[in-house]
């Protein structure tokens, strides 16, 4: 009888283990996680789409408000249940809360193995060989130079037209009411040149819209050590330059990448120069839009936020926006009672919705934040009910500025980037304007059908405030090149 031969050396396949990140809170975290995918790509970890299918389950989470940790926390519940029908599943939590609650996470709760803050993530692979021994882990050390600058991100969950770049990390304002200095640390920017060149290989790989992420971008600052190397499209100026601010930088990705769309955010009022407006003017492809946290129309409150600038500033930095780019969309942030707003700061805020008339809005109720200069100087003396009343008066009043600002863009035409199909309905197509309101659209234009990625001019045809909806002029298949 001849046995079948058995090789003297078996192949040993490698182990493919398989990780799921799930983000919370902002874009940044979306980033973060991107570059958690790429340093576990290098120790053997695939990403998977569900938790259900993981070896590894990484909560990325946020504590910029009370509701935002307890949903996390009851998160962290569920995977109990998933742990009793995986022996074998590692929990991780990571970012914001991770550097908050550090090992008083593990304590509280026991399914977490895994704690690390979000300047600590390339020393995963050495905390996973540790909780894979049957230990418990924690890295929140915080870092004044961690940029994660060179790591190329695996994109998670994308759609394959837009993507994050993250250009800068942590925050030095100190904001009042803001727990993101205490989670994310000290304000450092990333080399130019790393985000120049990540900002190429979206394009390279067919992404046409990028939105450059930060706390605070208008104080992004990079001082390169040498000059520039050069690059595409980068103009001699920029080659000598050793200094970059985020101006600077705006008109570096844009000339290097004509045809991606660039977005950013955050900007802050205080920070924020007429040379950004400048560039953002004298570039078709920087999108005409501003996120501009106001936080409160009154300048008693700004004051005790800690914000660095008061109503009337603010007002004369909408002005320049208006000055410099008459079409130029504006969100903002506000938060309703702050510790000691009175009715006449409110009617303040409500007033100054009122003359700016946002595009858009993200609205909330001041959650107090342990440690910060709010927790420990002012009470929380505003009545839940009051924040509650106050809150729905913002949005109502936001709510009716969002309306009259969409219905002004009927009739006129847009470049719309086409992002994927409308949830609510297969026939259309959903993207995004310069401006950054959503617009829908057939999803067939003379039978030829509207795939993500491609750029479309399109007439408005109505208004809801939270939409437009538009009819095809042409396809532009690519952006119109800068002036
Ligand atoms: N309570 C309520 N809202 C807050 N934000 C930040 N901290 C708090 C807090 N403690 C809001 C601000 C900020 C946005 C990201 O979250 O409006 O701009
Ligand atoms: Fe928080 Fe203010 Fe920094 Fe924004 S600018 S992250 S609100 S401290």
């Amino acid at each position: 009888m001849v046995l079948d031969r058995v090789p003297l050396h078996p192949i040993v396949e490698p182990v493919q283990k398989k990780v799921y990140i799930e983000s919370y809170g902002c874009q940044m975290n979306v980033s973060d996680s991107e570059v958690v995918a790429s340093i576990l790509a290098k120790d053997g970890y695939t990403p998977v789409k569900s938790a259900e299918e993981a070896d590894l389950v990484l909560l990325n989470t946020c504590s910029i408000r009370e509701k935002a940790e307890y949903t996390v926390l009851q998160r962290i519940n569920e995977m109990n249940n998933l742990k009793a029908r995986n022996k074998g599943l590692k929990v991780g939590v990571l970012g914001c809360m991770a550097e908050r609650m550090r090992e008083d996470l593990l304590e509280k709760k026991k399914v977490v193995d895994l704690v690390v803050g979000p300047d600590a993530y390339r020393t995963l692979p050495d905390l996973l060989e540790k909780v894979g021994t049957g230990q418990k882990a924690v890295n929140v050390l915080l870092s004044r130079e961690e940029t994660y600058g060179e790591i190329e991100p695996v994109r998670l969950d994308t759609n394959g037209v837009t993507a994050f770049v993250t250009i800068m990390r942590g925050c030095d304002n100190m904001c009042a009411f803001c727990v993101v200095p205490f989670t994310r640390g000290r304000e450092r920017s990333r080399d130019a040149e790393s985000i120049v060149r990540e900002c190429a290989q979206l394009v390279r790989d067919g992404y046409k819209e990028v939105t450059l992420l930060g706390q605070n971008v208008d104080s992004y600052k990079f001082a390169s050590p040498q000059p520039l190397s050069k690059g595409e499209g980068l103009s001699e100026q920029h080659i000598s330059q050793e200094k970059v601010d985020f101006a600077d930088l705006l008109e570096m990705v844009a000339l290097a990448c004509p045809t991606l769309r660039i977005r950013y955010s955050t900007s802050h009022p205080k920070d924020m120069t007429d040379k950004v407006l400048a560039v953002m003017a004298r570039y078709d492809n920087i999108c005409k839009y501003i996120h501009l946290p106001v936080q409160s129309g009154s300048s008693d409150v700004l004051k005790r936020m800690n914000r660095g600038y008061d109503r009337a500033w603010y007002l004369e930095r909408m002005a320049s926006i208006r000055r410099h780019m008459p079409d130029c969309a504006i969100s903002t942030d506000i938060i309703a009672g702050f510790c000691g707003e009175t009715e006449e700061d409110h009617e303040a805020t409500l007033a100054l919705i009122r003359e700016v008339q946002y595009d858009m809005a993200f609205m909330f109720k001041y959650s107090e934040r342990p440690k910060t200069l709010a927790a420990r100087k002012y009470p929380d003396d505003v009545p839940e009910d009051v924040k509650g009343r106050r809150l729905a008066e913002v949005i109502e009043t936001q709510k009716a500025a969002s309306a009259q600002r969409m219905l002004g863009y009927v009739g006129q035409l847009h470049e719309v980037l086409v992002e994927g199909v409308s949830k609510r309905s297969a026939e259309n197509v959903f993207g995004r304007n310069s401006q950054n309101s959503i617009v829908i659209l057939p999803r067939y234009a003379d039978g030829v059908e509207l795939t993500p990625g491609t750029f479309v001019k399109a007439r408005i045809d109505s208004a809801t405030p939270g939409s437009l909806k538009g009819s095809i002029h042409s396809i532009v298949s690519t952006l119109a090149l800068p002036a």
